[in-house]
């Protein structure tokens, strides 16, 4: 996949050939320095923004040929995003926030999302609101929500990037071994080496090309 940025009539060449295969049950990291593109190449696999040309096919779909209300209900049955910040809506407890993508999708998660609650360590958090809970508790509610509809892919960008050391640390291992348990495809953004070195594969981004490598 190819992106350009139109800037004020010029161009912003991007991403200039991003091939990556991502099968499911593989956890792979995508690495750079702060503006190589890894945010825009999240959006792209995504779904949330378009390439200026390229293929993107998830689960078996061609998804650039969707409109965009299939698109919409695609993203939300089958992609799980958790992002540096957790978004989190501070009116809603941690347990309705995690049940918000079953709200839109019609579908009752209320089981999957308690037991994945309870996996996260916030069994007696889950009517605390945003405002009562720590940073990476948020963050622990935002891997939740991204997880709850069973997605096919997961994408994860600089997922604790508002945290300290030791609090990234712990939320790196948990976000990696429930990606493990549920078996989807995960690629997670970060400049994080140890997390990186936690993936099956690791790549870098770098004058708009990706480069994979083994993880050792
Ligand atoms: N919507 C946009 N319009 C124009 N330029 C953008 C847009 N989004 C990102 N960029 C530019 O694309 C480059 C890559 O950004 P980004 O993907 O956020 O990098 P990273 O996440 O690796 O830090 C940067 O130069 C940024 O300014
Ligand atoms: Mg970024």
């Amino acid at each position: 996949m190819c992106k350009t940025f139109d800037t004020g009539g010029q161009g912003l060449e991007v991403l200039k050939g991003v091939g990556l295969e991502v099968h499911a049950g593989e956890l792979v990291a995508v690495m750079g320095a702060s503006g190589v593109g890894k945010s825009t190449l999240l959006h792209l696999l995504g779904t949330l923004d378009r390439p200026t040309s390229g293929e993107l096919r998830i689960a078996g779909t061609d998804v650039l040929n969707l409109n965009d209300q299939a698109l919409s209900r695609f993203r939300n049955r089958h992609i799980g995003f958790v992002f540096q910040y957790h978004h989190l809506l501070p009116e809603f407890t941690a347990l309705e926030n995690a049940l918000l993508p079953g709200l839109v999708a019609g579908t009752d998660l209320r089981e999957a999302a308690t037991g994945l609650l309870e996996s996260v360590g916030l069994a007696d958090r889950m009517d605390h609101r945003p405002g009562e809970l720590s940073g990476g508790e948020c963050q622990r509610v935002a891997m939740v929500r991204a997880l709850v509809t069973r997605p096919s892919l997961v994408l994860a960008d600089e997922p604790s990037g508002n945290l300290d050391e030791a609090t990234s640390e712990s939320l790196h291992e948990l976000l990696a071994d429930l990606a493990r348990a549920s078996g989807l495809a995960f690629v997670v953004m970060t400049h994080d080496r140890k997390l990186a070195q936690s993936m099956d594969r690791m790549g870098h981004i770098e004058a708009g090309m990706l480069q994979m490598e083994e993880a050792t």
